[in-house]
């Protein structure tokens, strides 16, 4: 496991220069990121494409994948980059989307990037709370399906894009979707607090069989995350455009994540600013893990041990 310990003199420069510099390239390797028509997810497979590798873009828009795939390899000049149908509110797209992954040779670098952020109360098609469902357990059977393909390809990499708004969740085991109330503010917090007990679980799962995790927080970004804020907030949001990144920047600890030679023998730590960073206790909390890891195998029917 990764220490978390708070930014240095290396994440300062990173955050100063709003770019990772590494040129470690990728070729022969296959990424797969989710949500990758647009935000963070576009620009983390732009650069993945630049660096060589296979690209599959996972999104539940076909157009608008459309239109990323053209921008990526035609920005890119690598013309493998190809799009493939996801969406993560339904169990059934996930595992129809993975039947076709499993086909690949190899997937080397898995990026759970696609979130929604505080929308009003909703159910994905199974009857999860949304935010809960796409964000944590979309991904959660995504990643099960897709681990022994991964396990195949080992060296090979799992990132599962969090954010600092865990500090304010708290995973609610008696209510995971939020059915005796709902703040959609705290469903978020819960959602991306679990990406890191995922992560922690999932690294300890895959010891041993050269699969490494990492949760990370991206920044305040500025992206389309932000379309079901109140008006207050989303002035806001606007407000503070000088101080928050770009896609660009948003984008970059993804990307360290997922090539830093530095992080091969690391798993299950949280980073932020291309490099380890603090999360809080509840992201910590072993007991809580596995509960979280246990009540999701049940929510999914599936057996993951
Ligand atoms: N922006 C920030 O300040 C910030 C801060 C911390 C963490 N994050 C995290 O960063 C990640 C990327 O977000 P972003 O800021 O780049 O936002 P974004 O531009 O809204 O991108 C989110 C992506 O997720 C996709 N998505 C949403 N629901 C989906 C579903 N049911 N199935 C498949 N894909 C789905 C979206 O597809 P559509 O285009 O079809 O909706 C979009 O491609 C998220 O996990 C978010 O929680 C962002």
């Amino acid at each position: 496991m990764s220490r978390n310990h708070g930014p240095n003199m290396h994440s300062l420069r990173n955050l100063l220069l709003g770019q990772w510099l590494c040129g470690e390239r990728l070729s022969g390797k296959t990424v797969l990121v989710t949500g990758a028509n647009s935000g963070i997810g576009k620009e983390t497979a732009r650069d993945l494409a630049k660096r060589g590798a296979r690209i599959i873009l996972a999104c539940r828009d076909m157009a608008k994948a459309e239109a990323a795939q053209k921008e990526i390899i035609e920005d890119s000049g690598n013309q493998d980059v190809v799009i493939r149908r996801l969406d993560l509110s339904d169990i059934k797209s996930i595992r129809e989307f993975a039947e076709i992954i499993n086909k690949e040779k190899q997937v080397n670098i898995l990026i759970n990037n696609a979130g929604i952020m505080m929308c009003p109360y909703s159910k994905t098609v199974d009857g999860f709370e949304m935010q809960f469902g796409v964000n944590h357990l979309g991904h959660f059977l995504l990643t099960y399906l897709l681990s022994d393909l991964i396990k195949r390809s080992a060296p090979a990499r799992i990132i599962n894009v969090s954010s600092m708004a865990h500090s304010w969740g708290t995973i609610r085991l008696d209510d995971l979707n939020s059915e005796t109330s709902y703040d959609s503010r705290k469903a978020y917090c819960q959602s991306k607090l679990a990406n890191i007990l995922f992560t922690r679980s999932l690294a300890k799962q895959l010891q041993g069989t050269g699969v490494t995790a990492y949760a990370l927080h991206p920044g305040v970004v500025q992206t389309e995350l932000s379309r079901h804020l109140s008006i207050p907030l989303k002035f806001a949001w606007m407000v503070g455009r000088p101080f928050t990144k770009n896609s660009v920047q948003g984008a970059q600890t993804s990307i360290y994540c997922a090539v830093a030679p530095e992080l091969e023998k690391e798993s299950g730590g949280y980073y932020s600013d291309c490099a380890p960073a603090t999360c809080t206790r509840s992201a910590m909390d072993e007991e809580i893990a596995q509960k979280l890891w246990e009540l999701s195998c049940r929510m999914l029917a599936i057996t993951w041990e």
